[in-house]
């Protein structure tokens, strides 16, 4: 995250001409058993450099949204591209887990390993980082997240909000191209929130923020949208 130009840096406010990062097109999604279409043909594209936020009521489908994006759910109908590739099988969704980072809204489902710094070092293990390598990641990111001193604790038996920046730690680590943040500030004071802000805010890459936090969102993202009857509305908070 050092020597990366800041987004005051960059054009914070639009990306017309840039290309599609994630790109979904009429996606409609139930889930098994339900005839409650939660994604109705849905249309949704983010480019590179888009910083964008969603607000929207509890039950309206964003955390769908954003698992249909990683191929966690499966859609009836509809089509996804991330990276300028189709997204067509379990397949594809695999080679792009390491380049699209989710933190999920529930920290329990991120986190499964025993120890703090092996949560976070396991996605740079995973991506074929030597043992000493993932540390040196992991132990960098830790302390940009001002939590290194939680190195050696046990992740089940943290905080809640201690586990929000854990669970951001290990998304991190990665270096993904796009992040996909479901309610990043859950659980986090005031002071964390602040911390946070400023890490996206020199982030230089694309992401999309969910939270019903429209100050937070402000201060983090370049537009925001949300979502209902199962479609994502564009226009609706222009800032
Ligand atoms: N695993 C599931 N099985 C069946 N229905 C589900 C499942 N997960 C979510 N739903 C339903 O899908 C709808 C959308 O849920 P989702 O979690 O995507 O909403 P959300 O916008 O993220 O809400 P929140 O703001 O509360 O996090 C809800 O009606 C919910 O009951
Ligand atoms: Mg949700």
């Amino acid at each position: 995250m050092n020597n990366i130009p800041t987004n005051t840096q960059m054009d914070r406010k639009n990306s017309p001409g840039c290309p599609s990062i994630i790109k979904l097109t009429n996606i409609s999604f139930s889930y098994p058993g339900s005839e409650n279409r939660v994604l109705d043909c849905l249309n949704l594209n983010i480019r590179a450099g888009d910083q964008i936020g969603m607000i929207a009521p509890n039950g309206s489908g964003k955390t769908t949204l954003l698992h249909t994006i990683m191929g966690l759910c499966k859609p009836d109908k509809g089509s996804i591209e991330v990276l300028g590739s189709p997204m067509e099988t379990q397949k594809d969704f695999t080679r792009i887990r390491s380049e699209v980072g989710l933190l999920f809204q529930d920290s329990d489902d991120q986190l499964f390993c025993p120890r703090v710094l092996d949560d976070v070092a396991f996605g740079p293990l995973n991506i074929g980082f030597s043992q000493q390598q993932a540390i040196e990641i992991s132990l960098n990111i830790l302390e940009k997240l001002g939590i290194k001193e939680l190195e050696k604790s046990v992740t089940h038996r943290l905080s809640g909000g201690q586990k929000r920046l854990v669970a951001l730690a290990s998304v991190l680590s990665m270096s993904p191209k796009i992040l996909l943040l479901d309610e990043p500030t859950t659980g986090l004071d005031k002071t964390v929130k602040q911390k946070l802000i400023h890490i996206l805010n020199h982030l230089n890459i694309t992401y999309l923020v969910i939270s019903h936090e429209f100050d937070f969102l402000k201060a983090v993202t370049n537009k925001i949208y949300s979502m209902d009857k199962g479609r994502v509305l564009t226009d609706e908070y222009n800032l």
